[in-house]
């Protein structure tokens, strides 16, 4: 297959170009630069015509969507390129998608929830708390208007090395922690925390299992992002005693956040058998990941 996975530099995308360049042919999507050892191809997801010379100039089998404008707080202060990003830019790539009859694989967030519930599973309701959400929500209704064979992953949150550079949650953990510095995590918020390894894989499989329609990507267990961040900092002997509790009406942040947008997994299980890595076992992975 010919694949091409836009936001490639990002946490995510960056993993799914990693994971799919050993079996099929992967092309880059990126702002800007180059990514070693990948065919790249510029994008800027928020000009159409950028979108378009780019897929016409690929002309791939299948599109992963990763590029998104994914920090909560700066989406919620800038509603306007958030929603030209998140919506605009989606439909823009699905349409060119749909256009050369490339399957789309969009990967959307268990932030669509709002989190009075926990375990969610895709017969369950969306209700976005913040633009950001609100945006990827409208993303994925974008693609299914538009794209035939159209997939949407939801991801739970992830952790693991990926970017260029490396970015998101738990590189700003571990490299806090490896300084000294105090952190506060929320024990009041859960998540399912997703090894980043898996989430790459889960989107591989359904690429190469043609899934189509809405699948929950994740382990299908959940903690809450203190104890989270306490087993991480043991796993890989960091300095425990610098994680500080936190509640999440003691910090005042642009965008709100849900209490439990754990997902459950079991639609995805039984159409490919995935078979998620053990917190434990992932953490292993990681802490090898740090030490590179
Ligand atoms: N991280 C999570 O825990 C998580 C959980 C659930 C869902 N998701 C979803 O997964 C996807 C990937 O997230 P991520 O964590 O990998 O995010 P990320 O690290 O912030 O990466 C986002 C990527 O999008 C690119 N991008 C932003 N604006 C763009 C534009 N105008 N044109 C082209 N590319 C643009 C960025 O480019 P630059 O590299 O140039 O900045 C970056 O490579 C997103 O759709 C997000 O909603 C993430």
């Amino acid at each position: 297959m010919k694949i091409l996975i836009t936001g490639a530099a990002g946490q995510i995308g960056h993993r799914v170009v990693r994971h799919l360049a050993a079996r099929h042919h992967v092309v880059a999507a990126i702002r800007a630069g180059d990514i070693s050892g990948i065919e790249c191809v510029t994008m800027d997801i928020a000009e159409p015509l950028s979108v378009r010379i780019a897929v016409d100039h690929v002309m791939p089998d299948a599109v992963v969507h990763c590029a998104a404008m994914t920090n909560a707080d700066e989406c919620e202060k800038n509603h306007t390129l958030c929603r030209r990003v998140n919506v605009d830019g989606t439909r823009a790539l699905a349409e060119e998608s749909a256009r050369v009859g490339a399957r789309m694989v969009y990967v959307s967030t268990d932030l669509v929830f709002d989190g009075q519930k926990g375990d969610y599973a895709e017969t369950d309701v969306p209700n976005p708390l913040s633009y950001y959400a609100e945006t990827k929500l409208a993303g994925e209704q974008v693609v299914a208007a538009i794209s035939a064979g159209y997939a949407i992953a939801r991801t739970a949150i992830v952790f693991g090395k990926g970017g260029i550079p490396p970015r998101g949650f738990v590189c700003w953990l571990v490299e806090s922690l490896r300084a000294g510095k105090k952190v506060q995590l929320y024990t009041d918020q859960y998540r399912s925390h997703f090894y980043l390894g898996d989430c790459a894989a889960a989107i591989g499989l359904m690429l190469e299992n043609n899934l189509t329609g809405l699948y929950h990507l994740s382990p299908g267990r959940k903690e809450s992002r203190h104890a989270f961040g306490m087993v991480l900092a043991e796993k890989l002997g960091l300095d425990r005693s610098l994680i500080e509790t936190i509640r999440m009406e003691d910090l005042a942040m642009d965008a709100k956040r849900p209490r439990d947008c754990s997902l459950a997994n079991g639609k995805f299980v039984s159409a490919t058998g995935f078979e998620p890595t053990a917190l434990g076992k992932s953490l292993e992975y990681l802490k090898s990941e740090f030490e590179e």
